[in-house]
């Protein structure tokens, strides 16, 4: 599905990685040592491959009972290719799921690459983009660094041009001699790797763009993990940017990935036919979440103007073709009304649907009355015509969006949502 950000799903077997070394091999030793202490349970270490016969890494290997493998690179001249031709038959032959590239010191082409697409992790001991390439940490020492580091990334063509999953600092002083700051570097380098390979293998990373998203979910690393603020998804059923705005604003302090039903171009709408907000805001989270098998939450929100007997109510959205009108419109049915008789609030009703179906509601209000012409630029719909309560007269569209999403009908109905939402996010 298009871009959807899904909750992790594990594969129920551990997945078989293959380590590609062409050194002495400590980040191997460093992921062998986390997986026998248990903390890499969805990871079966099915190979370490080099390219070079002499590699400490394959050593480690027959130390530790791993199946080792050298196809080196010699023997295919320049031709990288047919080299990674012959790995990739390898690897299919161990039917391996995913690579880790611990030092593995090849430029790599488009065989390889896009046979792993998205299922290959480098390590390289620097915080790109900066120095990139070979002899990272004597570039970082030459060039007088305060802080250094390593990055863990899925690979990509470019050399380690990858999206980066983690990546963990270290101080760089002017009185260290490059093995110092490579010593430091590499200590990093041995939590950052298993910590990308763990998260990988348990299905939360999510790559969007050049980012990638860690979920929220079982992890070996809590300790490690707050860097990268896990997030747990939440469909939200709007094609409206100011709503899915506002919603994103309001739930800001929680640990969510938020996506609106933009990411569904041409999807049709389902029918708003009920007759109350509730039933509205039920309609679009049963049809979203059904679609997107998401956490899904909709909103059902409205106008209700007393001089009016409470219209434009659930109709409020449709009172009008556009906002302008709307607001026009309004005016004029007021016109002549005075002060005192023009109350009205703003209501709002949201649904909560889990992904197996479970609901959860909450509504919110936000007095006021309608003014006598528009105000402000803030905030989108009714809020330049509308004056809530306790602002000394200032239009909503004047407050701002921090004054509207502390006091909006919006913000009071998420609020009766938040305990439902521990449930996602805790
Ligand atoms: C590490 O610094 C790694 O970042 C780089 O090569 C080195 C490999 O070290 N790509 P080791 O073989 O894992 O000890």
């Amino acid at each position: 599905m298009s871009g959807l950000i899904l909750p992790p799903n594990p594969p129920a077997r551990p997945l078989r990685a293959a380590v590609l070394a062409s050194g002495r091999g400590s980040n191997l030793l460093a992921l062998l040592a986390e997986s026998k202490a248990g903390r890499l349970p969805n990871v079966e270490f099915a190979l370490v491959l080099s390219n070079l016969p002499g590699a400490g890494a394959l050593e480690i290997a027959q130390r530790e009972g791993i199946p080792g493998l050298c196809v080196h690179h010699r023997s295919y001249g320049k031709d990288r290719e047919a080299h990674e031709a012959a790995i990739i038959r390898e690897l299919e032959a161990r039917r391996i799921d995913f690579l880790i590239l611990a030092g593995y010191m090849r430029l790599l082409t488009p065989v390889l690459v896009g046979a792993f697409a998205g299922r290959m992790i480098n390590i390289h001991p620097s915080l790109l983009p900066a120095f990139a390439g070979i002899h990272a940490q004597s570039q970082a020492h030459a060039y007088g660094v305060k802080v250094a580091g390593c990055t863990a990334h899925f690979v990509t063509l470019g050399m380690d041009e990858g999206p980066i999953i983690a990546q963990r600092a270290v101080p760089a002083y002017p009185t260290d001699t490059e093995a110092d700051l490579s010593a430091r570097i590499l200590a990093e380098e041995h939590r950052a790797l298993p910590l990308a390979v763990d998260l990988f293998s348990r299905d939360r990373l999510r790559v969007v763009g050049r980012r990638v998203v860690v979920l929220r979910g079982p992890g070996s690393y809590p300790e490690l993990e707050p860097d990268l603020r896990p997030v747990a998804p939440l469909f939200v059923a709007t094609g409206n940017a100011h709503k899915l705005g506002e919603i994103s604003a309001i739930l800001g302090d929680l640990p969510l990935y938020i996506q609106g039903t933009d990411l569904f171009p041409g999807a049709p709408e389902p029918d708003e036919n009920g007759s109350t907000y509730i039933a509205n805001a039920q309609i679009k989270a049963r049809a979203w979440g059904e679609r997107t098998g998401a956490w899904t939450l909709a909103d059902d929100s409205g106008l209700e103007v007393d001089a009016l007997d409470g219209r434009p109510g659930i109709h409020s959205s449709r009172y009008a073709p556009t906002a302008a009108e709307r607001n026009a419109r309004m005016l004029a049915e007021l016109d002549g009304v005075p002060d005192e008789k023009r109350t009205a609030r703003f209501a709002c009703t949201v649904v909560l649907r889990s992904t197996d179906g479970r609901e959860f509601h909450a509504s919110g209000t936000c007095e006021g009355h309608i003014a006598h012409g528009p105000r402000g630029a803030a905030g989108f719909g009714y809020d330049p015509i509308f004056v809530p309560d306790g602002f000394d007269g200032a239009h909503l569209a004047e407050l701002g969006d921090e004054v509207k999403n502390r006091i909006s009908h919006r913000a009071r109905a998420l609020a009766g949502l938040r305990e439902a939402l521990r449930e996602l996010t805790d």
